[in-house]
């Protein structure tokens, strides 16, 4: 018996992609739950590859005893296991390897293989989960036949699922039963599933575009049953869209979901049996937000979407990671555009990736979309990999026009179906469908960085033209500096000095560093709207003067530049107020009050009102910044806040008044865009945290017949040093105590609050009870919330901020390396703050690294970031 435990840290390069040595036939799993140790055993026929380059069986296999091997049902001892690798030199052509292990579910922490959450076994197997639980090739390359035998006790655990179909079950000696589940569709073992609890089921059918029936179930633990409705009726709608947008159908006759407490990520797409954190299944109107509705609608979308971008075709190797993740990205963007607001689904996702993505992107950290080398794949899972991607498919399908694209991703599907391949292959059948050359294009895969496009406008009135001139240009990444011009679509619309739209929107392609394009017929100088829908993502600058702005944001006929329009206003003027807190600032307050009475007309959008009426959040301003001081920032966004205040006092209560509960709870678009409006004017409204301000928070808490009221009134209540604050909280535990997820709330509410005590408060909230470290979400919900959510604070001058997040990074390392290397995002962009501050991240960083047993997942992050 022998076991493998940590394996160095080593660096893989995509150059270095050879084909795996032995195809996989048909793969037997057969797993015994016991108590304190699985015995996994495995049985797979393999072929040696013919396009192969080396004739050694190589498998990985990680944090598992091997108790036999055998070749043929011969026991082997002629094997060699290093670096988390079996090695058999040249088994031969064809031949059957029956592996026995043993493996410990109740002691993995990791949350990576086959662990226990709540007691139910569950697995995660992406990326390289599978090799915690037997020895295998553990690349997305190797597809195979599953069948899986799950033998356990039969009142424990009485559901037991894996991938694909029922095929046999039955009683045995002991109390114990057994399960053979069989998926004839060949995958990659990062795909495989298995789950065995004591759940309950939810169910419902769908009838696909060829009148089959599909089962569909959702697994939750007992008790949670009635808060799985919404996201049953998300995945109906997800399977209809796919049919109708994509023309893509499900192909088995079940699919199973459960959702379980521990997770490190939102969810996994496991062939017809996807595994969800309960945070992206379960929704009520007492429990969940309007925010988290969203979040399960789109997730659950996404999820079954990558049934066909990503299962059916998959990753030739983690390098292509993009494939599946910025393609199903842009489908659930699509997805939930198209059942709610196309214009609020835009400047939503628009914002996250420019508070999350944009940093990343300038960061030591910077990757491009296929990149070239890792040291663990687990953080490649990244806002680049997924939104930056998303941004990429978006261009293309921008590029091609709706039905040109469809009828590439047509291609793709019917020529990839069942295979492993590039992000080349994707953007190949891209070229082949339009005829067009898109290898300018591929750049944008290949070069990170955000780049920047500066555009300038000249109108000559005696030729009646119009010219705009754009250059653009690519920062220096990490291992990057020659940086060659992209292929970017920029949407352009132009409107007259009355608001008229004179010309629509038109793409424009711009492939050289600097392009000018013109316009002629233009009878007068026209105002440009630049960029609309954010067509590339990439820093715009332009030479739009504030009247041009203004006239955007109340004429454009792009909702996304409409917003925009406001928010460059918005920055505008918070830039003038760092620069000059006496600044007058008169118009701009004018201008908010001119929106707040258009709200008060009861014209226009709420959801859209809402939005225009929230100031841009620190995170996104600092990208602006050529140094980011957060408290500067934050000085000068609370000054303009109060100043609109005081100036709309009576407008601002007069549209809360206006947009008041009306009592019967829906989460439809205009009940959500009333709702959003609400708090948008409220949080205006408790800016000064006095008195008056908490007496309103709490009145809005106390006429909550939702959580997004009550997590509003909570929110406008962080700050606060008023007594209401204390009794709202504690009420808010005591109604909801029994509810993990909305404790998560608790947790995150208290971690945001920019004062005083804050540091008092988190001690207290770390030693509290129902803080568990080995938890994700409630990790999460501390330490994510307070780090990325409470910029003010997390970079307060003593350190202290800094400081709390290093602890828990060294305390997660040991525990679960995944979530320790995800913890240190907010540090990783440290050499974009003050000295002062920059001299504290690096600090923090480096007592990581100084770290003994450092895992992978962190050693990765945290050296990139010092470099
Ligand atoms: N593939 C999952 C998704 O995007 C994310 C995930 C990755 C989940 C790794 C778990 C582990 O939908
Ligand atoms: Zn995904």
């Amino acid at each position: 018996m022998r076991t493998e435990n940590a394996v160095a840290p080593k660096t893989i390069y995509l150059k270095d992609y050879t084909p795996a040595p032995y195809l996989a036939k048909q793969v037997n799993l057969s797993f015994n739950l016991l108590p304190g140790k699985t015995i996994v055993t495995s049985e797979v026929r393999y072929v040696k590859n013919p396009v192969g380059v080396s004739s050694d069986l190589v498998l990985d296999g990680e944090e598992q005893t091997i108790v036999s091997v055998a070749k043929n049902g011969v026991p082997l001892s002629d094997y060699t296991v290093a670096d988390g690798q079996m090695t058999i030199a040249s088994p031969g052509d064809e031949f059957t390897l029956t592996i026995v292990s043993e493996i410990n579910p109740e002691a993995n922490t990791a949350l990576e293989g086959l662990y226990q959450s709540q007691g139910t076994y569950c697995t995660q197997c992406e990326a390289e989960g599978f090799r915690r639980i037997t020895y295998y090739q553990d690349r997305p390359d190797v597809l195979s036949v599953f069948t899986v035998r799950i033998e356990a006790d039969a009142k424990a655990y009485p559901v037991m699922l894996s991938n694909g179909n029922l095929q046999e079950e039955g009683g045995l000696p002991d109390g114990r039963h057994y399960r053979v589940w069989h998926d004839p569709f060949p995958k990659p073992c990062y795909l495989f599933a298995l789950v065995a609890g004591d759940l309950v089921r939810v169910a419902d059918t769908f009838t696909t575009m060829t009148g089959r029936n599909v089962d569909l179930h959702i697994y939750v633990r007992a008790g949670d049953e009635g808060q799985c409705s919404h996201a049953m009726e998300s995945l109906k709608k997800s399977m209809k869209w796919d049919e109708e947008v994509y023309g893509r159908e499900y192909q088995l006759d079940l699919f199973n979901i459960v959702a379980v407490s521990d997770f490190n990520m939102g969810a996994m797409e496991n062939t017809s049996l996807n595994v969800f954190n309960t945070a992206l299944v379960l929704a009520h109107q007492e429990t969940a937000t309007d925010s988290d509705f969203m979040s399960v609608e789109g997730v659950i979308g996404h999820e079954y979407f990558h049934n066909w971008t990503g299962n059916r075709v998959t990753c030739r190797d983690w390098f292509q990671l993009s494939l599946k993740e910025g393609f199903t990205v842009f489908r659930d963007q699509e997805f939930s555009a198209d059942l709610n607001s196309r214009a609020v689904q835009r400047i939503d996702d628009v914002n996250g990736l420019r508070r999350l993505q944009f940093p990343e992107d300038g960061s030591p950290l910077a990757h491009s979309v296929q990149p070239d080398q890792f040291i663990e794949i687990s953080n490649f899972y990244t806002k680049t990999i997924y939104d930056k991607g998303a941004e990429l498919i978006r261009m293309q399908h921008t590029l091609l026009g709706p039905q040109t694209f469809r009828k590439a991703t047509d291609l793709y599907f019917d020529r990839f179906d069942g295979q492993a391949v590039t992000c080349d292959d994707f953007v190949q059948c891209m070229a082949e469908a339009s005829g067009r050359d898109m290898t300018q294009f591929f750049r944008w895969y290949k070069q990170a960085g955000t780049p920047t496009l500066v555009a300038s406008s000249h109108y000559d009135a005696a030729q009646q033209r119009y010219t705009l001139s754009f250059k653009q240009s690519q920062p220096e990444t990490p291992g990057q500096t020659d940086k060659q011009p992209l292929h970017i679509p920029i949407a352009v619309g132009l409107l007259a000095a009355d608001g008229r739209e004179i010309v629509p929107t038109q793409v424009l392609e711009m492939t050289a560093r600097e392009q000018s394009f013109t316009f002629d017929g233009i009878a007068a100088k026209p105002v440009p709207s630049i960029l609309r829908g954010f067509s590339a993502p990439v820093k715009l600058e332009t030479d739009l003067s504030d009247d041009d702005l203004r006239l955007l944001q109340v004429h454009d006929t792009d909702g996304f530049n409409k917003w925009e329009a406001g928010q460059t206003l918005a920055l505008r003027t918070i830039q003038r107020v760092m620069a000059d807190p006496q600044a007058d600032i008169s118009q701009f307050i004018a201008d908010v009050g001119t929106l707040i009475a258009q709200g008060l007309s009861g014209q226009g959008d709420k959801a859209l009102l809402a939005r225009a009426l929230s100031l841009p959040m620190i995170g996104v301003i600092g990208q602006y910044q050529p140094v980011i001081d957060p408290a500067a920032i934050d000085a000068a966004r609370s000054s303009i806040l109060t100043q609109i205040k005081r100036a709309h006092k009576d407008a601002l209560a007069a549209l809360y008044e206006a947009n008041a509960n009306p009592g019967e709870f829906t989460i439809t678009p205009q009940a959500m865009g009333r709702r959003t409006l609400q708090a948008a004017v409220l949080e205006i409204l408790t800016t000064t945290n006095g008195t008056g301000c908490a007496a309103r928070a709490k009145a809005h808490y106390d006429a909550a017949d939702n959580m997004t009221d009550r997590v509003t009134a909570l929110s406008c209540l962080s700050d606060s040093t008023q007594p209401q604050r204390a009794e709202v909280f504690a009420d808010f535990y005591t109604r909801f105590e029994k509810y993990p997820l909305v404790v998560d709330k608790w947790f995150s509410l208290q971690a945001i609050a920019n004062r005083e005590q804050i540091f008092d408060d988190l001690a207290s909230l770390r030693a509290h009870p129902d803080f568990n470290i080995k938890n994700p979400n409630r990790v999460r919900s501390l330490y994510s919330a307070f780090a990325i959510n409470n910029p003010v604070k997390f970079h307060d001058p003593s350190g202290k901020g800094y400081a709390f997040l290093r602890d828990a990074i060294i305390e997660l390392n040991s525990i679960n390396p995944q979530i320790a290397a995800r913890l240190v995002t907010p540090l990783r962009e440290w050499k974009r703050y003050t000295p002062a501050l920059q001299a504290q991240m690096k600090a923090a960083l480096q007592a990581v690294l100084d770290t003994p047993n450092l895992s992978g997942d962190v050693f990765e992050v945290v050296s990139k970031s010092l470099n």
